[in-house]
């Protein structure tokens, strides 16, 4: 890949059937477990990185307000990295524009990551295949390496004895999957998280007295849930991720101190989830570091169970379907 100095790109939220909540070593984002998700057909993110050699920063702009905190924290030591391994020594002007809130557990870092990895990529001129994408998007946030690729995507987890864990993990596509999914997300808050997903996960690993059998049981459901995606077995896909989900805010809500995203709308929610199954609809509830409630179903009756969904809780609901993989929109020289 030659260097273009100017790129933009677009990449949207996966959300995991089967988690990812706990990382074996923190610098690399190597996680504990594989996970596996479903890439969105919506609240897609949009990120142009320019090279400015004349300038001495790095420079973030989240839809036009420039950043200070531990977001431009994560994105210079980011691009930092790219730099170290192009030998370029350029500061870029980050530009990126969200459709989704963010840091309300809608994976919008996910996107951000993926969107910026091949952005930042192609401008600084590194020559990376689509797993060597991934695994430079895993460098700014897990799931985002998952984000990369659209349809359903398997992260693999390194072996803890892997001679090159950053290499042996990275994220791919799953080419056979036979399940007509639709994934309803009812936006019940939108407000940013009290505790980020990274300080979380990190308290789970280290306190919750739960955590190690969730990820024992964790390292069984991607096997099965892949199973379940090959044959089209909507209902024990539906089974396998929502009692993952539960199982994951178990074991946040046991850390010391714990960390609580469901709120009494989640509950709520989650409890209509599980009524609409006793009436015999197809729907199963997963969650992610933040109090929305996402709801699995089959594709043909989406439309009619969101409005119900919608109604129910009084906010709104957006339909996602299986979305496309992150990619360039322009390139050229700044
Ligand atoms: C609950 O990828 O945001 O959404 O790697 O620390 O940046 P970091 O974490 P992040 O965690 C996502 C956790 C999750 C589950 C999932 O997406 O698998």
């Amino acid at each position: 890949m030659s260097s273009c100095s100017r790129a933009t790109a677009v990449a949207h939220p996966n959300i995991a059937l089967v988690k990812y909540w706990g990382k074996h070593d923190e610098d690399l984002v190597l996680p504990l477990a594989d996970s596996l998700s479903m890439t969105l057909d919506v609240f897609p993110t949009t990120t142009t990185v320019r090279l400015t050699p004349h300038r001495d920063h790095d420079t973030l702009l989240l839809d036009g307000v420039p950043a200070t905190d531990e977001v431009l924290h994560r994105v210079v030591a980011f691009l930092t990295l790219l730099r170290t391994r192009t030998g370029r020594t350029a500061p870029a002007v980050v530009e990126t524009h969200n459709t989704v809130p963010v840091g309300a557990g809608l994976a919008s870092s996910a996107a951000g990551f993926a969107a910026l990895a091949l952005a930042a990529a192609t401008a600084y001129g590194a020559d990376l295949s689509a797993p060597g994408l991934s695994r430079l998007a895993r460098r700014g946030s897990g799931s985002a390496c998952r984000s990369v690729f659209g349809g359903f995507v398997w992260w693999h987890a390194a072996h803890p004895d892997d001679p090159d864990p950053d290499r042996a993990s990275y994220a791919e596509p799953l080419p056979d999957v036979r399940l007509d999914l639709a994934m309803i997300v009812v936006m019940l808050h939108t407000g940013a998280k009290p505790t980020s997903s990274r300080d979380a996960m990190r308290r789970t690993v280290r306190t919750s007295p739960l955590f190690p059998d969730w990820i024992a049981a964790t390292r069984e459901d991607v096997p099965a849930m892949r199973a379940c995606l090959e044959d089209g077995d909507l209902e024990r896909a539906g089974a396998i991720a929502e009692r993952n989900a539960l199982g994951m805010h178990a074991t946040m809500e046991s850390a010391t101190p714990p960390v609580v995203y469901r709120t009494a709308a989640s509950h709520r929610l989650l409890d209509h989830v599980r009524a609409l199954r006793d009436r015999g609809e197809q729907t199963w509830a997963t969650m992610d570091a933040g109090p929305n409630v996402k709801v699995l179903c089959p594709a043909a009756e989406a439309p009619r169970i969101a409005a119900e969904l919608a109604a129910v809780s009084g906010c709104p609901t957006v339909v996602a379907h299986p979305g496309p993989a992150a990619a360039l929109t322009t390139t050229g020289r700044s």
